[in-house]
Formats: structure tokens, C-alpha cells, sequence
């Protein structure tokens, strides 16, 4: 694999200490189970509003930062407080799901950079907190400006987003040309691409892909939209892979403790991170 940077670990280096395991995996991200209404309808809404415009404007609004001011720990304390509509497997609070995840990265003995990656990676959520609705926030992501893959979740839905009756957008390649690199494509609008854009200056190349491509499962795990990827997209997927199970695997009921965690955290964002963040 091409190491981008020289905080790249070696890609070998995988254990599972505190992952999942096969058996009970096999039971995360089942959207037929019962009680998926609330998951359904989220998609729904999803699916139907994320059109390239749609996306072009939420980039315009946000993409500026500076419009609030606020230490790491403080967007982790504000984002406890959400609950997520589109995840079907557990409602944890945020902050749990942040340090279990970040917890399984360090048992593995990985780079500190990946561990920190793991604690932030969904703090970009925080713009549910700033009025954005969950549906243009969460979920998992897909291209814009072409057409929707067969292989995004519930992709019946998309028959009401007015992208998929225009025929500027609704090609193999749409706006794009093939091999452009997924840094030209539009995602659908939510909290990775937020925070890939707010992390850009702090984060190795490898953490930014984990961070902007996470819930982008049409590409990492169903193989879809190779036509739109570069070479360094293509180098970089093992990292966004690598990074997956810790985001969906470690979603267990024996969340770590946070007070007896903060010391190392606190290091570990000092090192990496400015003492405010401009969101
Ligand atoms: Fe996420
Ligand atoms: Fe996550």
C-alpha cells in the first residue's frame, strides 16, 4: 500500500481486540429488522433532498467556519446530546461511540493519529446542533451530480430526488469525467465532509480519507463509483476500510470511562489539534 505520509502505519498491523466478532456482526446494519421505520423514513427525506444544488449550498454555508468558537472537548460535550435517526444498531450517546471506537484503534496498537481520528471522526455532527436537519447531517454518503448507485441503502427513495429525472445528472459519470478523483466529486451533504474540510490542516492524509469517506459504503464496501477515483483514492482505500469496523464493530454496551480516559485524550488532541475550533 502507498504510505501517504510519515505517520502512516503499517496496513498489516490488525488485530480485533476489542471489535465485534464474526457471529455478532453479522447482525449490524440490518435494516429489515423490526422497528426500522424511524431509520426508513430518515433515508426517505435523505435520499429525496440531496441534490448537487442542495449540496453546493450547504458548502457555501458552512464551509466559511469561524461562525462559532469552541475547544474540541466542548463540540465533544455539545454533540452528546444528539441521538442519530440513521443508525439502526444502537442508541449510544455519541460521546461512548466516540471512545469506543477511538478505545478498539489504541488496543490494536495503531498510531496515535488513527486513535484520534477515531475519538473525532464523527464530530462534524454537530451541525444537527446548529439547526441542520439530521437528514443532512447523518447516514451514509454518495456521489451527487451523477447517477445514485443500486447499492446505496434504499435506493428506491432516490426516485423522488428531481437529480434523477435530470439528464445532466443522471448518467454513469453525470458532471464528471471518468478518473477525476473523488476530490472533484460532490458528496451528499453531511458530517464527514464537514469535518474532512475542518481537519485538513491538522491530519495526515490517511485520517482525512477515514474521516470523509466513513459513510461512504457504496464505494468502501460495495465497490461502486471506481470510475470517478484517482490514483490516491484508490491507494487510500484500505485506510477508509481499516478504519470501518472500529466505526461499526465497537459499537458494544461496555462503553470505556471517560474520566479515567480524558488525561490521555486531552494529550492526544493537544498534540494534533488547536486549543478552539472555528466551526
Ligand atoms: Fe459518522
Ligand atoms: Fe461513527
Amino acid at each position: 500500500m502507498n504510505a501517504a505520509t510519515p505517520h502512516a502505519a503499517s496496513p498489516a498491523l490488525q488485530q480485533t481486540a476489542l471489535l465485534a466478532s464474526e457471529p455478532e456482526r453479522a447482525a449490524y446494519r440490518d435494516y429489515d429488522q423490526p422497528g426500522m421505520d424511524r431509520v426508513r423514513n430518515f433515508y426517505r427525506n435523505n435520499h429525496q433532498h440531496q441534490t448537487l444544488d442542495f449540496v453546493r449550498a450547504k458548502k457555501a454555508q458552512w464551509l466559511g467556519f469561524g461562525q462559532r468558537e469552541m475547544t474540541p472537548w466542548a463540540a465533544l460535550e455539545f454533540l452528546n446530546t444528539l441521538v442519530d435517526e440513521s443508525d439502526p444498531d444502537i442508541e449510544l450517546p455519541q460521546i461512548s461511540h466516540l471512545l469506543q471506537t477511538a478505545e478498539a484503534i489504541r488496543a490494536d496498537g495503531h498510531p496515535d493519529w488513527f486513535v484520534l481520528t477515531g475519538f473525532i471522526h464523527d464530530l462534524g455532527k454537530v451541525l444537527c446542533l446548529f439547526g441542520e436537519p439530521q437528514w443532512a447531517v447523518v447516514g451514509d454518503t454518495f456521489p451527487v451530480g451523477c447517477r445514485f448507485s443500486e447499492r446505496i441503502v434504499y435506493p428506491e427513495y432516490f426516485a423522488l430526488n428531481p437529480d434523477s429525472s435530470d439528464a445532466r445528472y443522471n448518467s454513469e459519470n453525470g458532471i464528471y469525467t471518468p478518473g477525476c478523483g473523488l476530490d472533484a466529486v460532490h458528496m451528499s451533504w453531511g458530517h464527514d465532509e464537514y469535518l474532512y474540510q475542518l481537519m485538513k490542516p491538522y491530519l495526515p492524509l490517511p485520517a482525512l480519507y477515514m474521516i470523509r469517506y466513513h459513510s461512504f459504503y457504496a464505494w468502501h464496501r460495495e465497490g461502486e463509483y471506481g470510475h470517478l477515483t484517482d490514483a490516491q483514492d484508490r491507494a487510500h482505500l484500505a485506510w477508509v476500510q481499516r478504519f470501518n469496523p472500529y466505526d461499526l464493530y465497537s459499537k458494544n454496551e461496555r462503553p470505556p470511562v471517560l474520566a479515567e480516559l480524558k488525561p490521555y485524550y486531552d494529550e492526544l488532541m493537544a498534540k494534533y489539534l488547536p486549543a478552539q475550533l472555528r466551526l
